[in-house]
Order: structure tokens, then C-alpha cells, then sequence
């Protein structure tokens, strides 16, 4: 007995006593991708050649309201630097590239014909990342909406928009499905309607805020529900034709991206527990529970009431189940505070009654709300991308699932200069694959990983300010030189098969 008693002991602390394993990019599931992301406007440049047009970001950023008056005209200069970033991408291991394709580039009224010259730019742009044998990752629509239909009618309050998208959706499969395996119709709904149509602080600007933003007409307090509907009918109206026309032949999947800010109550009492919990529903929930349950969640159905525009039976039927996989862009902690009195005076003051019934809304201006929101891209929180994925697991039946984005960015240098020792960035991303490996351990359905993002590019309201990128680009050379970083050596040498350390 004592002899195996104290081997028992022995085996305990060899097991306590030994190294963490070690992980390599082998220990993830088969199949599974590892890539690195851009959209189009924050990457391309070349704004006004070959046949492009504006987008409202265009708009937006020439009435100077990013940092700096920064815009996204030259950028990264990738629209001529294509071929130079695909051999960077190849270089640094990756399986996957996501990227965006330019609505108001490839059909430039938002609507119609086809621009032979930006068609030409993306048949280029994914036959040479297919030489070095990466895949394309597709977004449709990254925020770029034509300036064109923005004009004609008020972008995605129209119920004009379902159709036009659903338009650009049929070019961009036609055109480039024989080659693209892995779709997402739009990117971050979530924060493209409550930043553009409730605050005001994202193009087009749309609002009735209180708070001091300018307003280009627009009401809070209906809009930004009217504008998630029609993106998601829009979403669902692009998956129903990629699954009759397309998928079939193509063989590709399709999904979208959600933004996925993780709420953490900021005490445990249980006001705030549930207050967390309804921000996770008026976050993620607002497009998650459509898509799998055919209808928006309880909890907000309850406190929007008749503001909240509901789906025929048809449309039901159309956004229940439409996708494949989900992409969660994930980066940032929010502590989530119940404070129902300080939120209903300030409504109060702001709308009269119909505030009460107002629940608290995930709202950027967090300073008016009772949420702590520290804009930190930079600290590590691995264990809040384990939350969310178990959050999204046990909630909406283990869908497969792409981590679309999650990275580092910090603003140490106010003038936005090169950096190049950013340990801090490769450290980030390794407490954050390593998330991943043990989220999927747990059971989680997670098929891809990409780093936000493969280069510095334009960061929309903080304009070059925040840099991102794994490799460096300096922006105060014509040439738009990039160069490496620390990251981007350490993804690299774990993407070639390297120990998971920074
Ligand atoms: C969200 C967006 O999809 C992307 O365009 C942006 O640059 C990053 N996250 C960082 O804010």
C-alpha cells in the first residue's frame, strides 16, 4: 500500500512538474486553416483608377473625420503591390488569405455592369495567390457600400439594398466561384448598423444621438433595427442563390462575419450577470439567433418591441440555417455594468418615455452607458475567446466556426511610426492559438484561425495611428516599403511547423 501510495505521489508531481506540452501547428484538427486578413478599402488604395468609385468611406474620409484626415486613397498600395504581398503571404506559411472584394470596384453604380479592369484586378489578385497554393477567403461586402446607391436611396434602410446586394453576391460567384471555396456575405452587420445608423460615428452617419455626433438625418432609435434586418435579409437572400445556382457545381461554403466583443459581468451580482447576458443578445445574439432559430432573440423582441422588424414566414424560413460556418471577429473584454438607473435617466432625458423600454444597447460612446469599454487592442484576454466560443457553442448548436479575425495593435507612437519589436504582438497571438487548441479540445467546432491582420493598413477612424499588421508598411516611403516584424518571423516559424513560442 505505501509503496503505491508514494508512487502515486511521485507520478502526481512528475505530471505537475512537467514542461507544458509544447504545440505545434499539427496538433489542430486536419484541414484546419491558418491565415492572415485585409478588406479592400483599408488595403487597396487606388481609389479613383480603372473604373472605381466612391464608397460612403470614401465620402466619409475626405470630409476629414479619421485621425490625421487620413484616408484609404494609397494605403498599402496593394491593388499594385498584389504580387509582392502574395509572396510575403507565401513566405510566411499561410493556408488562407482573407480578403474583400470592392463593391463599387468591380460593379462601380453599386448596380449593373461589371468593371472589365476590376475583375481583371480580382481574377489576378486570387490566380496568383492560388499559384502559391493559398486559398482565398472571401468577404463580399466589408463596409464599402456604394456612394452611388447611398445617393439614390439611404443604404441599408432601404429594402432597395437586399436586391442590389443579392445582385453583386450573383457577380462575385459567377465570376470568381470556380476559384473561391469559402465565402462570407458581410462583414461585422453588428457594428456597421449600430455605428453608421445609432451613433452616427461610422459612415453614413445616420443618427438622432443626443451624445454630440453629427447627424445626416436618420433615428436612432428605429434605424439601426431596420438596418440589421435588411443585412440580414440581404445575407440570407445571397446564401438561398450560392445553394440553388452555385454550390452544387463550386463546391465552396458560405457564412459571415460577426463582430464578437466578449461581456463579462463587472461584478458578480446578478443585475449585472444579466445585464452581460443581455448584451451578448443585443451583440452577437441580434444576428446568431435569426440565422440559427429563425427569429431575433426573446430578450430583445421584448425590450424593442414593435421597433423591431419582424420576418415573414418566408424570410423565416430563408435566414434559418443560412450558412455554412460563422466567422467571430474577435479582440476586446467588455465589463458590463447594470447601472438601469444612470442608463433610464440618461435615456429618459434623451427620448421621454419610450426610454424605459430602451434595454441597453450596445453603444460605442460607452462613457454615456453604464458598459466600461476601454478601447485595448492589446492586452491578452485568451480567456475570453474561450468564453465566447463556449458561449457560442452551447448556444447555437456548435456551428463550424472561423476566428475571422483577432490580433494586436498599440498606439505607443502617437506619429504612427514604423515599429518593428512587437514580442508583445507574437505573445498575443500565441495565448490566443493556443485558445483556440484547447477551445476545440473542449468540443468547440472551430476550422480556421486569421490574424488581423497580414499588414498595416488604414484603420478607419484611427487612420494609420493603429497598426495591426504582422509585417510593417511605411507609409512615408512612395513605395508603401513593407518589412517584417518580430510576429511576423514568429507566425512564420510556427506555420512551418515550429513550437508554439514567442
Ligand atoms: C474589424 C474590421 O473587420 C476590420 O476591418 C478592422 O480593421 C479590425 N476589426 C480592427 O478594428
Amino acid at each position: 500500500h505505501y509503496s503505491c501510495g508514494a508512487a502515486l505521489v511521485f507520478l502526481l508531481a512528475g505530471v505537475l512538474a512537467a514542461p507544458a506540452a509544447s504545440i505545434t501547428r499539427s496538433d489542430f484538427p486536419e484541414g484546419f486553416v491558418f491565415g492572415a486578413g485585409s478588406s479592400a478599402y483599408q488595403v487597396e488604395g487606388a481609389v479613383a483608377e480603372d473604373g472605381r468609385n466612391a464608397s460612403i468611406w470614401d465620402t466619409f474620409t475626405h470630409e476629414g473625420h479619421s485621425s490625421d484626415d487620413a484616408t484609404g486613397d494609397v494605403t498599402a498600395d496593394q491593388y499594385h503591390k498584389y504580387k509582392e504581398d502574395v509572396k510575403l503571404l507565401h513566405e510566411l506559411g499561410v493556408d488562407a488569405y482573407r480578403m474583400s472584394i470592392a463593391w463599387p470596384r468591380l460593379i462601380p453604380d453599386g448596380r449593373g455592369a461589371v468593371n472589365p479592369k476590376g475583375l481583371e484586378y480580382y481574377n489576378n489578385l486570387i490566380d496568383e495567390l492560388l499559384s502559391y497554393g493559398i486559398q482565398p477567403h472571401v468577404t463580399i461586402y466589408h463596409f464599402d457600400f456604394p456612394q452611388a446607391l447611398q445617393d439614390e436611396y439611404n443604404g441599408l434602410i432601404s429594402h432597395k439594398f437586399i436586391s442590389d446586394f443579392t445582385g453583386y453576391a450573383d457577380a462575385c460567384f459567377k465570376n470568381f466561384g470556380n476559384r473561391v471555396k469559402y465565402w462570407s456575405t458581410v462583414n461585422e452587420p453588428n457594428i456597421e448598423t449600430v455605428g453608421g445608423y445609432d451613433e452616427g460615428i461610422l459612415p453614413p452617419q445616420r443618427c438622432s444621438s443626443p451624445f454630440g455626433f453629427p447627424c445626416n438625418g436618420g433615428n436612432s432609435t428605429t434605424e439601426p433595427y431596420i438596418a440589421a434586418h435588411h443585412l440580414l435579409l440581404a445575407h440570407a437572400s445571397a446564401v438561398s442563390l450560392y445553394r440553388e445556382k452555385y454550390q452544387a457545381e463550386q463546391g465552396g461554403q458560405i457564412g459571415l462575419s460577426l463582430l464578437a466583443w466578449w461581456f463579462e459581468p463587472a461584478t458578480q451580482t446578478p443585475e449585472d450577470a444579466a445585464a452581460a447576458e443581455r448584451m451578448k443578445e443585443f451583440h452577437i445574439g441580434w444576428f446568431m439567433h435569426p440565422i440559427v432559430y429563425g427569429d431575433y432573440p426573446p430578450v430583445m423582441q421584448k425590450n424593442v418591441g414593435s421597433r423591431l422588424p419582424s420576418f415573414t414566414d418566408e424570410e423565416r424560413k430563408k435566414v434559418k440555417r443560412s450558412f455554412d460556418f460563422v466567422g467571430f471577429n474577435h479582440y476586446i473584454v467588455v465589463h458590463v455594468r447594470a447601472d438601469l438607473n444612470r442608463l433610464k435617466q440618461k435615456l429618459r432625458d434623451y427620448m421621454g418615455d419610450a426610454a424605459v423600454k430602451f434595454d441597453i444597447r450596445l453603444l460605442m460612446s460607452g462613457n454615456q452607458f453604464p458598459i466600461r469599454l476601454t478601447i485595448d487592442f492589446k492586452t491578452s484576454k485568451p480567456w475570453a475567446l474561450k468564453k465566447l466560443l463556449k458561449h457560442v457553442r452551447v448556444k447555437y448548436k456548435n456551428p463550424a466556426v472561423m476566428i475571422h479575425e483577432n490580433g494586436a495593435a498599440d498606439r505607443t507612437d502617437p506619429s504612427g511610426g514604423n515599429s518593428y519589436d512587437d514580442e508583445f504582438r507574437s505573445q498575443f497571438l500565441q495565448d490566443y492559438i493556443e485558445a483556440t487548441l484547447q477551445s476545440i479540445r473542449g468540443g468547440s467546432n472551430v476550422r480556421g484561425y486569421f490574424v488581423w491582420s497580414f499588414l498595416d493598413m488604414f484603420e478607419y477612424l484611427f487612420g494609420y495611428r493603429l497598426r495591426f499588421g504582422l509585417y510593417g508598411v511605411d507609409f512615408s516611403s512612395p513605395a508603401r516599403t513593407r518589412y517584417q516584424r518580430h510576429s511576423s518571423r514568429w507566425y512564420s516559424s510556427f506555420l512551418h511547423g515550429g513550437e508554439l513560442r514567442p
